[in-house]
């Protein structure tokens, strides 16, 4: 079989890569990128000389780029995207075209060349918000209600995705996750910005109260997931995936982080808020567990554990990454360095 991954040199994606030619070494794996600021090839020196991996430097916008990796493909996973809730308050414009216009290219180029399957990697924030006292959870039937432009583009590009199954009989699939965590992840995102701010002996920026609510999901139970609808998954369903933790809020991660760096809530400084900030996700991932036999098999307590070793053990890897353009981010985002 012959993949194109598409954003593959970001933090799911080349997780992704990673899993996938660990279980199924002779498939052939395609991965264009862009490389933008999230994109990082060093997270996959380990399979760079593969003879089943081929990487293609170039911009999902682009239809040359695009034509050229979709040459002879059987199936895409579509990972390319902006993915940072902050970035996309301050600069909308880019995850428009990334994660709207870039999906549409994607679509289109895949119906010429009759792809046997597009899967789409969405996100739980299309759903919108749920209170603290919400018993309920987010799952396939619940409303679209994206609150941040990231979300709202991110719901834009569901909707193409299956206007092109309904339309042109594309066979896609859709997912949508909640949190990821883990190794390879960008330090903009709240774990390993705590984790490696801690470890350079700064505070970890909280926003607002910390009482807000996410359903961590580590990384590689996600590409287990995408793995079980690409060889079982339904074509033009959708399946929500989610973690096990349950309401556990921002304060109380940043509160392990430190105890597992074994520093004081002296550590915890609170900022700013996030403009629009979602109070609370919740996944109920019911159906990929009774349709395909998936459920999450990585604890949150011990695998965050094993991420913060991670970090320590591959400071190299950020330090690099938290240089140049993550520094004006930096300031800008939290108004320091
Ligand atoms: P990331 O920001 O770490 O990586 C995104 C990758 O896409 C980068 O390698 C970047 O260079 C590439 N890219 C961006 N624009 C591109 C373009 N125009 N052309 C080609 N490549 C481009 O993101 P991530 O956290 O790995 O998320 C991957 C996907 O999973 C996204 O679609 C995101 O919406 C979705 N998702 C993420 C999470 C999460 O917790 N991180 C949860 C659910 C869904
Ligand atoms: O739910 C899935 C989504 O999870 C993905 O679709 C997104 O791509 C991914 O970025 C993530 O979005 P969040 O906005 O939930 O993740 P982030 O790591 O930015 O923030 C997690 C929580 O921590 C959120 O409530 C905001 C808070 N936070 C974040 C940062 C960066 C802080 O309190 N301080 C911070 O400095």
């Amino acid at each position: 079989m012959k993949i194109l991954v598409t954003g593959g040199a970001g933090f799911i994606g080349s997780n992704f890569i990673l899993y996938w030619m660990r279980n199924y070494p002779s498939d052939k794996i395609i991965n264009l990128d862009k490389l933008t600021y999230a994109g990082n090839l060093e997270n996959l020196k380990s399979v760079k000389d593969n003879p089943n991996y081929f990487f293609i430097h170039g911009d999902i916008l682009n239809l040359n780029d695009v034509n050229k990796a979709m040459e002879g493909i059987d199936v895409v996973v579509h990972f390319a995207a902006e993915s940072h809730v902050d970035r996309s308050i301050k600069r909308p414009a880019d995850f428009i075209m990334a994660n709207i216009v870039g999906t549409q290219i994607l679509l289109d180029a895949a119906v010429k060349n009759k792809i046997k399957r597009f899967h789409h990697v969405s996100t739980d924030e299309v759903y919108g918000s749920l209170n603290l006292e919400d018993k309920n959870k987010f799952n396939e039937r619940t409303n679209y209600n994206p609150r941040s432009p990231y979300s709202a583009s991110k719901a834009g590009s569901d909707h193409l995705v299956r206007a092109y199954f309904a339309t042109y009989d594309l066979p896609i699939t859709i997912t949508n996750c909640s949190n990821n965590y883990g190794q390879y992840q960008f330090p903009e995102k709240m774990i390993p910005l705590a984790i490696t701010n801690v470890l350079e002996g700064k505070k970890i920026p909280v926003y607002g109260d910390g009482f807000y609510v996410r359903d961590w999901l580590y990384v590689e139970d996600h590409c287990r997931a995408i793995d079980a609808v690409l060889k079982k998954g339904k074509v033009g369903e959708t399946y929500c995936i989610g973690g096990s933790t349950e309401d556990i809020n921002n304060l109380t991660v940043a509160k392990k982080i430190l105890s597992f760096l074994k520093k004081d809530d002296s550590f915890i400084e609170f900022v700013k808020d996030r403009p629009g900030h979602d109070r609370k996700y919740a996944v109920d991932w019911s159906k990929i567990k009774n349709e395909l036999g998936w459920n999450p098999l990585h604890k949150f307590d011990d695998w965050l554990e094993k991420t913060i070793f991670w970090y320590k053990n591959n400071e190299e890897w950020w330090r690099r990454v938290k240089t140049g353009e993550y520094q004006k981010y930096y300031k800008e985002q939290y108004g320091e360095e």
